[in-house]
């Protein structure tokens, strides 16, 4: 793990939120994670993808300004399934959800918030007796879109405190605050890790979670291949401009040159590995120079960059990632089409693993098969 020095957390972003009230302010706290080298990751990111074969790009790249502006309009299309049939999900089942804080207070941690639409159905389905008791922490890379949230939610959840970190969740998870917690994870962006990276993520936070703890995951089902297609194919061109926005943000971070007219955006259903991809396809031969990195790249006719994956899951190919993370799904929350899912999770013990903790005498504890 990487060390951090303590001047990397810095203090509130005072110009951002100093028209607050002083109220406001009281309940509204920021850790910042985000090394300074953070910027340097993306060229190392993008030698790598361009030298694989096939050449992929990492999908954390779509979001610059444009392309969260973008993902936001993909978000309200009639194609998009993913983001409506959440939110009625979270109508339905977020008292449930909520009921964890109910007996005790504890954290609500929200990895990769992003907007604050989703969560806001679960404070707007809590007592609001009980939102003094809350601690609400998100955690996103973008500080602007964390204070913007911040500033939001302090307002419109009265006695609700606000925790803000700016930290990257695939590196910083164990920068979580330690204590009773519930972390939600929403949106389905777990299914943009591969098999490998997903699982490094679960068993990262089920290595902070205590006994009492849950996780609220996200998960895309499997659906006919026709609706999954018609949702990374929009009629209107936005997924396309988003995928294509990839190159112009290279372009503007690499000083590179791709001309986003030679590539055209892909996006079809892989049956063997139940999951969507997204390329973006060569239409002719060309060369690019990345000027940031002093290279240059040659694409040929037809060959194409793979720029996301959008895994979907069926209940027993997820269990299979919770239980190689030691995770044990106490909840399945879902529309009546079972389209997505929120699942519950819970660390699993010692002992569902058919061990048990013994004190061994020496002041530590020794891990038994249960019943020695
Ligand atoms: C963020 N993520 C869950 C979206 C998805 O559906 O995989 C990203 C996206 N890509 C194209 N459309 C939406």
């Amino acid at each position: 793990m990487q060390s951090y020095s303590p001047a990397e957390q810095w203090a509130e972003p005072r110009g951002q939120v100093q028209d607050l009230s002083w109220g406001a302010r009281q309940r509204l706290s920021f850790a910042n994670y985000v090394r300074a080298d953070f910027k340097d990751e993306i060229g190392k990111d993008v030698r790598e993808g361009l030298s694989a074969r096939p050449k992929t790009l990492p999908c954390k790249y779509f979001y610059d300004d444009l392309g969260s502006r973008l993902f936001d309009q993909i978000c309200r299309l009639p194609e998009y399934y993913p983001t409506r049939t959440e939110i009625s999900i979270l109508r339905t089942s977020g008292a449930a959800i909520m009921s964890f804080f109910e007996p005790q207070p504890g954290d609500l941690v929200e990895i990769g918030c992003g907007a604050d639409l989703k969560i806001r159905q679960l404070f707007e389905r809590t007592d609001p007796d009980r939102l003094a008791h809350i601690r609400y922490v998100p955690m996103d890379i973008s500080a602007g879109c964390l204070v913007q949230s911040a500033r939001r939610m302090l307002a419109d959840f009265r006695g609700l405190k606000v925790h803000a970190l700016i930290a990257d969740f695939t590196r910083h998870v164990e920068r979580i605050p330690a204590g009773r917690k519930m972390i939600v994870f929403f949106g389905g962006t777990f299914g943009n890790f591969t098999f490998a990276e997903g699982i490094d993520l679960l068993k990262r936070l089920a290595g902070i979670m205590g006994p009492e703890d849950r996780l609220v995951i996200g998960l895309d089902m499997i659906k006919e291949k026709e609706i999954l297609e018609a949702a990374y194919n929009d009629r209107q061109g936005v997924t396309a401009a988003f995928n294509l926005n990839l190159l112009q943000h290279i372009n503007v971070r690499l000083r590179a040159d791709f001309d986003l007219n030679a590539f055209e955006h892909l996006a079809f259903w892989n049956e063997r590995q139940e999951r969507i991809e997204m390329h973006l396809q060569a239409k002719k031969d060309f060369n690019v120079n990345l000027a940031e990195l002093g290279i240059s790249w040659s694409f040929t006719r037809g060959e194409s960059i793979r720029t996301e994956i959008s895994q979907k899951f069926s209940r027993k190919s997820a269990q299979e990632r919770f239980r190689k993370a030691g995770l044990q799904a106490i909840a399945w929350h879902t529309d009546p089409a079972g389209w997505f899912c929120l699942v519950e999770l819970r660390r699993l013990q010692a002992l569902d693993l058919g061990y048990a903790i013994q004190p061994s005498g020496n002041g530590c504890e020794k891990v038994v098969p249960s019943g020695a």
